[in-house]
């Protein structure tokens, strides 16, 4: 929570000329500044910004508002975001509103001051955090340059990027790099900080790894390297190519760390925003090169997963900026099964108005070997083909029915109600129903009942745990437990130490995570080798977490094209240990001072200097 009267206080400071110029030029005229609006196609400008008044408004498509909303309204960000983006331009920490504990009120007349102490020590917090999040993006952006400078000299990559077509302008624009062969090339570029301070940082960044032998190398070596920006256009995580075919993984991308959830971000929406806008819509494909290959030939609007599935996080962010996205996919099985789970994802955050559909491209083309071929032109044709969302609902359905059969109707019925829940636009759900009528021969009041039906149980237990599931972000702890069935032998690399755990909220997904490793730690090691997930859960079937070891079997996670689980268990302790120290602090910090113990208040000091 962000308090109003913060808020006022930042709109005041910041310069409201400043920040929209970052984004597009702005002319002087008389007392206001003018430009062709960034919200709507036009030639001569409407768009005026009033620096006294601190808004800016349109005359032609009637957008207006303060900077915070222009910055939503431009990124997609959401506004905490944009309230955080101007504060740390402005130099302001946020000050937090605290939750005031019943000790607290309890505590009569020094509440006032506490309280007052309580917001200065989060604003330190915060001050402190950003500074660590500021360094990370400083080495990132280092790290780029240093690539950048590395692939001017290595002839090799160059010849392989000439190879596949890339011109060198957008190399540059794309910021594409080559991290050398060699082990510990890193260390060297980062020189001027103190030396514990900058490994401390690569590690953070995920840029170095820690060998069984204490020692650190670089992650990223011999491959193309192409930056991923985030909204704000920070880079905030690497993919690396490899230039020799035998070589594998094919893509490695970064760990996730504080700055870089792949659930969230997208390769190039922060370039391709302005492209999206003035086309209306926003391709999605599956590969770095083939976003960087369609910009070659002029389309613009293209973003990527980062080896991930589709989240819902993907969703809402394209759907925030535009109102079509089509989803490129492979022809063959794999682009198939994707698009499925695209369009499973896609059903609960489909508004009415707003459209998706799905572009399978010849099997063995990638959009990237599609347009070197055939061109732009031939390219875009291809979106008239595109499947809409609801015709691949259905013929997905019913392709796995016999539609001839009245069992077979029956059965399309019953496969397509939990996807026609899902659905929250009126309209989309109307036309389902009508086709499935059409299909079945069951009218659409019968449907619509069944259907109706359902979504009165969804009030029951069960089905609102699965619907939470689907909309619930995936925790860490769920990502561990994850990584733990997968491969058991990670409970060595624990180090015995699962003491930070009680530090947190003692949530499920914890005390599962804790009952699994003691679980695993009463095996012998060939026994833990060759436990299987199966017999792992079939262990806990009859406990009270089975059903948070289930869940994690059917969580989609990041990772699905990474091979290197080590990195992501890594970061995902260093996660965890971050987010309990804070969860802690914050405990911590709700206590009135004098009602802190010595030993806690030394532990607030040393929580605090450990950002
Ligand atoms: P593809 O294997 O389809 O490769 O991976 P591509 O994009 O066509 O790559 P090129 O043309 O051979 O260079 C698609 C995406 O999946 C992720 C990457 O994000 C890649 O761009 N991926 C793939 C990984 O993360 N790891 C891998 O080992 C492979
Ligand atoms: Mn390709």
């Amino acid at each position: 929570m962000i308090s109003q009267s913060f808020i006022q206080v930042l709109l005041k400071r910041i310069v409201i000329v400043y920040i929209i110029e970052q984004i597009i030029q702005l002319k002087k005229s008389c007392s206001y500044y003018v430009a062709c609006c960034p919200f709507h196609n036009e030639k001569t400008p409407s768009f005026s910004v009033n620096q006294s008044k601190q808004f800016y408004h349109c005359f032609g498509c009637g957008k207006h508002g303060n900077a915070i909303n222009f910055l939503i309204e431009f990124s997609g960000i959401s506004f905490v975001d944009a309230v955080e983006n101007l504060a740390a331009q402005a130099g302001l920490p946020i000050p937090h509103k605290t939750v005031v504990t019943p000790v607290a009120e309890r505590s009569g007349f020094r509440l006032g001051a506490d309280a007052a102490k309580i917001d200065n020590q989060e604003a330190i917090e915060k001050e402190q955090n950003n500074q660590v999040t500021r360094c990370m993006i400083d080495q990132l952006q280092r790290a780029t340059d240093y690539y950048r400078e590395q692939l001017k000299h290595a002839t090799k990559a160059i010849l392989y990027l000439k190879q596949r077509g890339l011109s060198g302008e957008l190399a540059a624009r794309f910021k594409i790099g080559y991290a050398p062969d060699g082990l510990r090339n890193l260390s060297q570029v980062f020189t001027d900080y103190d030396r514990d301070e900058s490994e401390n940082l690569l590690l953070r960044n995920g840029l170095i790894i820690k060998s069984n032998n204490g020692k650190y190398y670089d992650r990223f070596r011999a491959r193309i390297i192409f930056p991923i920006l985030n909204q704000k256009g920070q880079i905030v995580g690497f993919g690396g190519r490899v230039i020799d075919a035998k070589a594998e993984p094919k893509y490695l991308n970064s760990p996730e760390t504080s700055l870089f959830i792949k659930s969230r971000e997208l390769y190039n929406l922060f370039s391709a925003r302005k492209a999206i806008r003035e086309s209306g819509r926003v391709l999605v494909v599956e590969g770095y090169m083939d976003v960087v290959m369609l910009s070659q030939y002029g389309i613009e609007y293209a973003v990527a997963t980062l080896g991930t599935a589709t989240t819902p996080s993907h969703i809402q962010k394209l759907l925030r900026q535009t109102d079509e996205i089509i989803f490129s996919f492979d022809g063959d099985n794999a682009g198939k099964k994707a698009a499925w789970r695209a369009l499973e994802t896609s059903l609960a955050h489909l508004k009415d108005g707003k459209k998706i559909s799905f572009l399978f491209l010849p099997e063995g083309d990638d959009p990237d070997s599609f347009i070197r071929q055939f061109g732009k032109q031939s390219f875009e044709s291809l979106f008239e083909n595109a499947i809409p969302l609801s015709d691949l609902l259905i013929s997905g359905l019913s392709s796995r029915v016999n539609l001839q059969s009245s069992e077979g109707r029956a059965a399309l019925i019953q496969i397509a109600k939990p996807l026609v829940q899902l659905i929250s636009a009126p309209i989309l759900k109307l036309i389902l129903v009508k086709r499935l009528s059409q299909l079945t021969g069951i009218n659409q009041e019968a449907l619509i009942k069944i259907f109706e039906n359902k979504l009165k149980n969804a009030n029951s237990q069960s089905s609102k745990q699965t619907e939470n599931l689907r909309l619930q972000p995936i925790s860490p702890y769920h990502k561990l437990i994850k990584i733990l069935l997968y491969d058991p032998c990670f409970v060595y690399k624990l180090d015995g130490d699962l003491s930070f755990l009680h530090n947190g909220q003692p949530q499920q997904a914890v005390r599962a995570l804790e009952a699994l490793v003691r679980f695993y730690k009463s095996l012998s090691p060939p026994e833990l080798e060759a436990q299987k997930i199966p017999e792992t859960l079939l262990y806990f079937s009859e406990t009270i977490h089975a059903e948070e070891l289930n869940k994690t079997t059917e969580l989609r996670l990041g990772w699905e094209n990474e091979i290197d689980l080590e990195a992501e268990f890594i970061g995902l302790l260093s996660r965890i240990k971050d987010m309990q120290r804070k969860e802690r602090m914050t405990v911590l910090q709700n206590k009135p001072l004098n009602l802190l113990t010595e030993q806690e208040k030394r532990e607030l000091q040393q929580l605090a200097n450990s950002f």
